[in-house]
């Protein structure tokens, strides 16, 4: 206050520029004219072209790169998904750093004048790990009934939602920042609950901690049915739609109430679309996506494009859009979105930013460019150690608590909410071609007896499998968590690990289990190999037990963007530099390449690990090869295409 004061005599110049600050300021104002059918703006008319992006998604060096070529493209603003889980990741525990720096995040667009329409859930479907819920809102109590007025989930909420609010409060358009508007909930139409005391209580809930006056709007499938359960009072409604005959789409806001006039949005208009592992990838159309955009453009509608940049998965973030069958997405989130998982400027965005130019002026930037890639080439990768020995060594050196337990525990009461662990039993009678029964297995197990790898479980079946060994032997289950289910009533079921009792052989209800999660770093996973060196006798074979690998990388100059090749190679996960890049899944389809964004790498060495669950492609059991490649691959030939795929709403 003093300092402006004393500024405000400095120069002439100056009290001039900050009087017309401070009329700008008294004037912005961010509202719904009902009757003219239309937002206002600082008391004009204004309809937004918009483009969605999750920073979750993205390395936060990369943030700026990546907003800057959407404000080019010509959009007004952007729509983000705050994801709970990234950031309140054990109960009261909570994460603003880095990538996780949300305020961080908005004001880089804010200086970039785009606007910000937040969609803080808490859920968010997004086919995200739970849709955004945290794995412990399950750990004390597995039926807690999520999107609900539940009292126990709603005080989770309310705790998590008196942090998050006051930061993005001085964010709001009216406080001088770039957020115009807040959606309630997400698609709640398409959610069997159907409850409309919880979307009231959020509502409420928002209006305390935001206190301003705020847009808040909600977002539904076009059909009534969807608008039946997902609208509630106090809110704009609004829906979502691919590209196709927008008059009609828009059409059901009236069916829906016929006093509506507008504004109309289209707060999800899919320009790309999901992929599911072992189906084919999506692909929508640049040019129907145009034609659809300028019919809304020219409507003066406001169009939110889902997505203009999708980006990654990167660790175990990915989520499933459904339980039966289970069919988790695959760590590119690249959508065929106007800009690549690497952040290129495809022929759609291209056509996309010359639509939108017909009806808004473009900035005048500089245009932006696309990253350097570099194919790096191949990498000897040694193996270090098979992962049914090393989880429990890694699990004392790192301080990671052991469970035992008489019966399996599911993996949330073991504080564990994503990634590996290891069930283990040592067989109480022999047993000779006897199935194990594992009818819970939460997603896939890979099951050994002592060094003998004798297949794989999986939820989607077969969930038994023929086992062989001899008293006091040790049965070992990895097993894998394939992402939480994010979308409809299998967001119920989300609890992982084994979550019943197996049997085995005869024995049913096998009881004394001893349980370690996998978790690594380099300097553990280095420590389990000499370990193993000295206790263990290497010389077995090891090439088809799950097992993790250790490279080197040489980078000379600055380092670039690239891409991971594993042809050959099974199914698992990858780590640069310790940072988890995600999972790969080659022969399944249809992403090929894991994306490598160069700011994981450094001049010089880099380590890179590979955890296979299943079985390398060389003929050593110690040495294998990788590469590193300069185009990305995410449409492998996939020959069996399963269920439609646009059946829901993202
Ligand atoms: C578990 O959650 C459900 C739904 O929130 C609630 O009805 C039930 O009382 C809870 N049980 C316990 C033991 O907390
Ligand atoms: C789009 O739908 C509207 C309303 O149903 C209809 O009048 C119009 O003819 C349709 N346009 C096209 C190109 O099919
Ligand atoms: C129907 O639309 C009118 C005009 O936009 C609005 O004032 C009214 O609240 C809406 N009714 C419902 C039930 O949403
Ligand atoms: C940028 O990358 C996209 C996608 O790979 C490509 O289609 C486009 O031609 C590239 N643009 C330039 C100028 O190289
Ligand atoms: C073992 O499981 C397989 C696969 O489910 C099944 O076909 C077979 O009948 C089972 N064998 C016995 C002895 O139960």
């Amino acid at each position: 206050m003093k300092l402006s004061v004393l500024l405000l005599f400095a120069t002439t110049a100056f009290s001039l520029a900050h009087y017309s600050r401070l009329v700008e300021c008294a004037a912005r104002k961010f509202t719904v004219d009902y009757k003219k059918g239309t937002f206002m703006k600082d008391g004009l008319p204004f309809n937004y072209v918009s483009g969605s992006i999750h920073y979750s998604r993205v390395q936060p060096e990369q943030w700026q790169d990546r907003l800057y070529k959407m404000r080019y493209a010509g959009l007004d603003a952007i729509q983000v998904y705050i994801p709970w889980n990234y950031h309140e990741t054990e109960h009261g525990k909570f994460d603003f750093s880095g990538g996780r720096n949300l305020v961080r995040f908005l004001s880089l667009a804010h200086d970039l004048d785009l606007l910000v329409i937040l969609r803080p859930g808490p859920y968010i479907c997004a086919e995200w790990e739970f849709g955004g819920f945290p794995y412990w809102l399950i750990k004390d109590n597995s039926s807690i009934a999520l999107r609900s007025s539940d009292p126990v989930y709603m005080s989770y909420v309310t705790e998590w939602f008196n942090v998050l609010l006051p930061k993005v409060r001085p964010l709001l358009y009216v406080n001088g920042g770039p957020i115009i508007s807040v959606q309630v909930e997400n698609e709640y139409g398409s959610f069997s609950a159907c409850d409309q005391t919880y979307m009231q209580q959020l509502l409420s809930l928002n209006r305390k901690l935001l206190v301003d006056d705020v847009v808040y709007f909600t977002t539904d499938g076009d059909g009534t049915g969807y608008l039946k359960c997902g609208a509630t009072p106090g809110t704009l409604t609004t829906v979502d739609f691919g590209a196709g005959n927008a008059t009609k789409a828009f059409q059901v806001l009236q069916q829906w109430n016929s006093s509506f006039n507008g504004p109309y949005v289209n707060s999800e208009y899919y320009i790309g679309w999901l992929d599911i592992w072992g189906q084919k990838h999506s692909q929508v159309d640049a040019l129907a996506v145009a034609r659809t955009l300028d019919e809304m453009l020219g409507m003066k509608a406001n169009v939110n494009m889902y997505m203009f940049f999708g980006g990654t998965n990167f660790g175990f973030t990915s989520g499933a859009p459904g339980d039966n069958p289970f069919n988790p997405v695959p760590t590119s989130y690249d959508y065929d979105a106007a800009l690549s998982e690497a952040g290129d400027m495809t022929f759609k965005y291209s056509i996309i930013r010359s639509t939108i130019g017909k009806y808004k002026t473009l900035p005048p930037l500089v245009p932006p460019i696309n990253s350097t890639k570099f194919a790096y080439g191949e990498l000897l990768v040694d193996l270090q150690g098979p992962l049914h020995l090393c989880a429990p060594l890694m699990s004392k050196l790192g301080g990671y608590p052991t469970y035992h337990n008489a019966y399996p525990l599911r993996s949330e009461v073991m504080d564990t909410g994503y990634g590996y662990l290891s069930y283990r039993h040592v067989l109480t009678e022999s047993i000779t071609n006897g199935n194990l029964s594992v009818p819970g297995i939460r997603d896939r197990g890979y099951v050994l007896v002592n060094d003998h790898f004798y297949g794989i479980l999986d939820r989607n079946g077969p969930t038994e499998l023929p086992i062989s060994g001899k008293k006091d032997d040790t049965l070992s289950i990895l097993v894998e968590n394939m992402g939480r289910v994010n979308y409809g009533s299998g967001l119920l079921h989300g609890t992982k690990g084994i979550i019943s009792n197996v049997t085995i052989g005869s024995i049913v209800n096998a009881s004394q289990w001893t349980m370690y999660n996998y978790r690594f770093n380099i300097s553990l996973l280095q420590h389990c190999k000499k370990m193993l060196q000295n206790s263990y006798n290497m010389a077995v074979p090891l090439k088809f037990v799950p097992s993790t690998y250790l490279g080197l990388l040489n980078v000379v100059g600055t380092p670039a963007d690239t891409f991971l090749r594993l042809d050959g190679w099974v199914k698992g996960s990858v780590t640069v530099n310790d940072f988890n890049i995600g999972r790969y899944w080659p022969g399944k389809g249809p992403q090929e390449t894991l994306y490598v964004p160069s700011i994981l790498l450094k001049t010089g060495l880099n380590f890179i690990t590979v955890t296979e669950l299943v079985g390398t492609p060389c003929s050593s059991s110690y040495r294998c090869q990788i590469k590193f490649v300069d185009v990305p691959e995410l449409n492998s030939n996939i020959t069996s295409i399963s269920v439609s795929l646009m059946t829901h709403h993202g």
